[in-house]
């Protein structure tokens, strides 16, 4: 299989250019330090790591939310870092991205169809017709319906609001999705409600994930192959099942260690999938 997303040696230093101690002792650290990777059509990636390894950097890192220092990224054969502002923007009707918090990504004063709606309009895919019907499909398909189509995002609840981050991202239709810790901000209930749509509409759409979490048990459901961060650096990167059964690094084995989940057991038993 091809690659969908190819990275190599991404790197980003936040307020300098290497790990110097400049001046009075000011230390810079590289957020992302060589950071490589691929991910091929249809699969998912799981990136995890403690608070501050530089996950969320990568995340915002390939869809150029903001700019490396280092490093290639290439989108289905195209050098985004060589893209102009415009060939971005026709790039990121292809690359979504889910966050934590959905609030903090809807405008509060948009209703949740208009909310939906939006990536639409920006990248003027669809005449208002075929956007309301578009719209109304994705509300079913994220088990919401359209009954929530006039309402507002402080009438619903985290788990319904991460619902409709979802449907917003997936309406243009993108073949890569990066999420970033997107259940961390929900009830252990709904997480696993989340997170089985999220793999559900993987399958049905094909979609490549990158998916971000601090969650080692959430790993083996979601994705493929999996990156473990350490302060910037990938520690080990592989397959789940070799990296999980496997571990090779202490920093692995101390992260599998601190993770008792009752997420995958939720799952495997099989959840109805329903809106709360
Ligand atoms: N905009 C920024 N300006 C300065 N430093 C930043 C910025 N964004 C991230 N950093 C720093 O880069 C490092 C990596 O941060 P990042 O948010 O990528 O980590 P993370 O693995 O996502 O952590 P968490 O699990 O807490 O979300 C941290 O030291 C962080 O303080
Ligand atoms: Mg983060």
């Amino acid at each position: 299989m091809s690659a969908l997303l190819e990275v190599k040696g991404l790197g980003k230093t936040f307020g300098g250019r290497s790990r110097l101690s400049l001046g009075r002792g000011k230390v810079v650290t590289k957020a992302v330090d060589d950071v490589s990777f691929t991910v091929t059509k249809g699969r998912s990636v799981a990136v995890v790591g403690e608070s501050g390894a530089g996950k969320s950097t990568v995340g915002r890192l390939v869809l150029r939310l903001i700019e490396p220092d280092e490093g290639t990224i290439t989108f289905d054969g195209v050098d985004l870092r060589a893209q102009s502002a415009e060939g971005m923007r026709q790039m990121r009707r292809r690359m979504q991205m889910v966050f934590q918090d959905p609030y903090s990504c809807l405008n509060p004063r948009m209703s949740i169809a208009d909310s939906i709606a939006e990536p639409l309009v920006v990248h003027d895919l669809a005449g208002r017709a075929e956007r309301d019907a578009k719209v109304a499909e994705m509300l079913d398909r994220v088990g919401l319906g359209s009954r929530f189509a006039r309402r507002f995002p402080v009438e619903l609840s985290g788990g319904q609001l991460q619902r409709v981050a979802i449907a917003r991202a997936l309406i243009v239709e993108p073949d890569f999705v990066v999420c970033d810790e997107p259940t961390a901000a929900l009830d252990v209930s709904v997480q696993a409600q989340v997170l089985e749509l999220l793999t559900q509409m993987q399958s049905e759409l094909g979609l490549a994930l990158l998916f971000i979490t601090h969650h080692l048990a959430l790993v083996e459901v979601i994705a493929d192959d999996v990156l473990v961060m350490k302060r910037g650096r990938v520690v080990e990167q592989g397959p789940v099942t070799e990296v999980l059964r496997r571990p090779r690094e202490e920093y692995t084995r101390d992260l599998l260690a601190a993770v008792p989940s009752p997420i995958p057991r939720v799952l495997r038993e099989g959840q109805p999938l329903t809106a709360t």
